[in-house]
């Protein structure tokens, strides 16, 4: 049974971190660290694994996934003292401590635990630019008297290739190699063949032990709550060959009344050249891992490190600040939201407690979409993630669905026909030019499908997005939908019956029927985006023919997407009308309305707000805005994946957060702002503090999906942190609900408030220059005229030009009815 009442956890704003309060939350909540390549994921009892660049081809330590007890494998320390024993971060061993906090803030987590008068402390985090984790570790007697205390260490390192590892068992119990050399445990396994890296684990201290070998450390049928090193109090010294190599350190510490001592732990990962990757025939050429150590080789230096990568933090989120009446806006604008922008930049759907890490590499939609609300913190990498994105677009303007982290290729095993997946390039591209001014962008030269014999400009290949969806329009003038959409679970060309088949990977036939009024939505406001671009970039004709093909679109709109209250969501391979009245279930989805209004469809004739009030009607609940009702009760091959869920999971009427940005915006362009603010309200995170039970996810991150009404738990959510609701409602928020929004000329100031707000104010560092922005809300019935002034001048528009301003400048704006 759920108490409903219990709490978890609460923010502190001051320190840009969420505390944890308790070892046994509903599920393990997360925190990422490292944003450079070398990841960890870190639950609040230190559970979780670590990777560098890739979670599949070079995983470093091992996990379980949904295993029990849930969360095993991570970085653990064992105190024991006399005959207690515990874990410092409250588990894997079930002890109770007398105190425990996990902390977990920007690229870094805290435990703080008490037991037996000992107060003790980890502190994990990756420096800057290092291919390492650091853990700060202190010890404290609170006592009066003396403690003689062990303290072990303990991960389980994965051999590599995290796929082959959790299912290849005939080679991989024998090929666990490891290397011992003073404080420092060596992971080598595969080094004598085809690698050259290995991974370490250091402790800056003499050691009173240390085990290699799983099985040693745990002894025979037990686990990580009971390993029977801990028990005896003396590591066994163990050397790993084959089986499961671990690394495991043992210290004995001694602490008089009030002593306290601290000692730094560092895991590390180092890639080798060939020629001189030995020191000598067998052993490892430790050099690159010395000068590692050496960098964080006492607690002043790691402190150093990690106080930089604190700085580098609040550097980043400067950069957007605001003020609203409302603190739970603020909290999560400010930094939650953008946290877990970086966090699904970085990662897109590869590895998170829900996503193992080896099925997807990073998706070509949700990567493009991912950039919208991280190109204000770091833009060069959007460009360079752009252009990795581009050279995985094939030559008729298709795009693979995913691509490899380390290779950058396109992953053949999903393949394409995604149709929707081209012409988010478009998206990512010109909010990435309106934020920089780069247009240099579009000039590069990029392969098609990594193909360096045929290449184009990253322009040309915007211009083969487009043409994509010309290409492939369906019967009645609309977007043929391929596989599937935006929604990958509407497979209207899979008519799938054999339970042994991919849903996504599966297209019968010649597939030239189903047609997709998302996408349709989709093409009339990217579509137009490239129209601008053309304009912006001379190339005035191209413009001309391309608002041809988007004005028939709006037509093709007009004339077959309409169902009389909403936007038609699609037609089927039989030509039969999805997200209709007609239908019995499945009568209105949520994308259609959204990208129909987005793109501008029916604000002229009355069509975008009936299908904003349908919305409001059919789909919103108490938890967000459902993906589509009523849920279909029984499985439809026509249909595909969505109706294989149960009902309100999932795309099958599940609240598919994703895409509630798209009906606030819609309704922020439509100046509805009391809809646009409740709907931002019930999804966002920090609003919903008195729902941790219920929701179960990380109270501080958007989870993918939460609980339709018709499900057995409406409200619960699933699959947190690797999401695109996190950049799609940081987008919505700033852009259109604060309407701080970047355009060519410069940057737009256009809210869409509430008329009980009486005023915002946004710092913003928009290209050279920093704006204060202070808007007063004078406008009692609807926001009609828009008023700024900067440094006292009054402007023309509310626009302010980029190109006339640098440094800081203060900009009042007034909104009037
Ligand atoms: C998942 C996918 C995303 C897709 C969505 C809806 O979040 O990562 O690409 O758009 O599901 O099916
Ligand atoms: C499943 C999920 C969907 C996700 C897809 C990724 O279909 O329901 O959300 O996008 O898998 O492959």
């Amino acid at each position: 049974m759920i108490d409903s009442t219990t709490k978890y956890g609460h923010f502190d704003n001051d320190n840009y971190e969420y505390v944890i309060t308790s070892p046994f939350t509903p599920s393990p909540w997360i925190n990422y660290l490292g944003n450079d390549g070398f990841h960890g994921l870190i639950s609040n009892t230190g559970g979780g694994y670590t990777f560098f660049r890739d979670p599949k081809f070079r995983r470093l330590t091992r996990y379980r996934y949904n295993n029990v007890p849930v969360d095993t494998g991570g970085r653990y320390f064992y105190i024991s003292d006399g005959d207690d024993a515990w874990s410092l971060a409250g588990r894997p061993m079930d002890t109770v401590l007398d105190n425990y906090e996990c902390r977990h803030g920007m690229g870094y987590t805290r435990f703080t635990s008490n037991k037996n008068d000992i107060e003790a402390q980890a502190t994990c985090f990756v420096p800057l630019h290092t291919t390492a984790e650091v853990y700060i570790v202190s010890l404290e007697n609170k006592g009066a008297v003396n403690k003689q205390l062990n303290l072990f260490s303990f991960l389980e390192w994965c051999l590599w290739n995290a796929e082959d590892d959790a299912t290849n068992f005939q080679r991989n119990l024998s090929t666990g190699e490891v290397e011992i050399s003073g404080s420092t445990l060596f992971h080598k396994t595969e080094f004598r063949e085809r690698r050259n890296h290995y991974a370490f684990y250091h402790v800056n201290r003499e050691l009173a032990g240390f085990d290699t070998c799983r099985d040693s450390f745990l002894g025979p049928y037990r686990g990580m709550h009971n390993p029977i090193v801990v028990e005896n109090k003396q590591a066994n010294n163990s050397h790993a060959h084959g089986f499961a190599p671990i690394a495991s350190h043992h210290l004995k510490i001694d602490l008089a009344p009030g002593e306290k001592t601290s000692l730094v732990f560092v895991m590390g990962y180092c890639e080798l050249d060939q020629e001189d990757k030995w020191a000598s025939p067998g052993v490892i050429n430790k050099v690159p891992a010395n000068e590692l150590i050496a960098r964080f080789s006492s607690t002043e230096k790691a402190q150093a490190a990690l106080d930089e990568l604190k700085l580098y933090w609040r550097e980043l989120l400067n950069k957007c600040v605001v003020k609203t009446p409302d603190s739970a806006f603020d909290t999560s604008i400010n930094i939650w939201n953008q946290y877990q922008n970086m966090v699904t930049f970085n990662l897109s759907r590869s590895a998170s407690f829900y996503e193992s890490g080896i099925g997807r590499g990073m998706g070509f939609r949700d990567s493009n979409q991912d950039t919208i609300g991280f190109t204000h913190m770091v833009p060069e990498k959007v460009r360079e993630r752009i252009l990795d994105l581009s050279a995985t677009q094939k030559a008729d303007g298709s795009a693979f669905h995913q691509y490899q982290p380390l290779t950058k290729k396109g992953n053949a095993n999903i393949g394409g026909n995604f149709n929707d997946d081209p012409m988010w390039l478009v998206l990512s591209t010109c909010n990435y030019i309106k934020e920089t001014g780069d247009f240099s962008i579009l000039d590069e030269l990029v392969p098609f499908n990594n193909d360096e014999t045929n290449s184009g400009t990253h322009f040309e290949h915007l211009h083969r997005a487009f043409n994509h969806v010309v290409n492939n329009l369906g019967p009645h003038g609309l977007p043929l939908i391929g596989r599937a959409d935006w929604n990958d679970c509407l497979n209207l060309n899979c008519f799938s019956t054999d339970p042994n088949e991919s849903f996504q990977t599966t297209q019968r036939g010649a597939s030239d029927v189903a047609e997709s009024l998302m996408i349709a939505g989709q093409f009339v406001l990217y579509g137009e985006e490239f129209a601008i671009l053309c304009e912006q970039t001379g190339h005035e004709e191209l413009a001309v023919t391309c608002r041809k093909h988007i004005d028939k679109m709006r037509e093709a709109v007009d004339k077959h997407g309409w169902d009389g209250e909403w936007f038609l969501r699609a037609y089927d391979a039989k030509g039969n009308k999805v997200g209709s009245v007609e239908n019995p279930e499945g009568k209105i989805f949520i994308e259609s309305q959204g990208f129909c209004v987005m793109a501008g469809l029916g604000h002229d004739n009355g069509r975008a707000a009936l299908a904003m009030d349908a919305v409001a009607e059919h789909l919103v609940t108490d938890y967000g805005i459902m993906l589509q009702q009523p849920a279909f009760s029984e499985y439809d091959k026509y249909l595909g994946e969505i109706s294989s869920y149960p009902p309100g999971y999932k795309e099958n009427a599940g609240i598919f957060c994703h895409n509630n940005p798209w009906i606030i915006i819609s309704e922020a362009m439509l100046n509805n702002p009391t809809r646009s603010l409740d709907y931002f309200s019930k999804l966002c995170p920090s609003y919903l503090q008195d729902k941790q039970a219920l929701r179960r996810s990380e109270p501080y991150v958007y989870s993918q999906m939460v609980a339709g009404a018709d499900s057995a738990m409406p409200g619960q959510a699933k699959n947190s942190w690797l999401t695109g609701t996190a950049s799609w409602s940081y987008y919505a928020a700033v852009q259109y609900i604060l309407g701080i929004r970047p355009e060519y000329e410069g940057l737009r100031i256009a809210p869409c408030i509430p008329s009980d707000w009486d005023g915002i104010h946004v710092k913003r560092q928009f290209r050279d220059a920093y704006y204060d922005i202070s808007v007063v809300n004078k406008a009692e019935n609807g926001i009609n005229k828009i008023n700024v002034l900067i440094d006292g001048e009054e402007l023309a528009d509310n626009i302010i030009p980029y190109a006339k301003y640098s440094g800081r400048h203060q900009v009042i704006v007034t909104l009037v009815s």
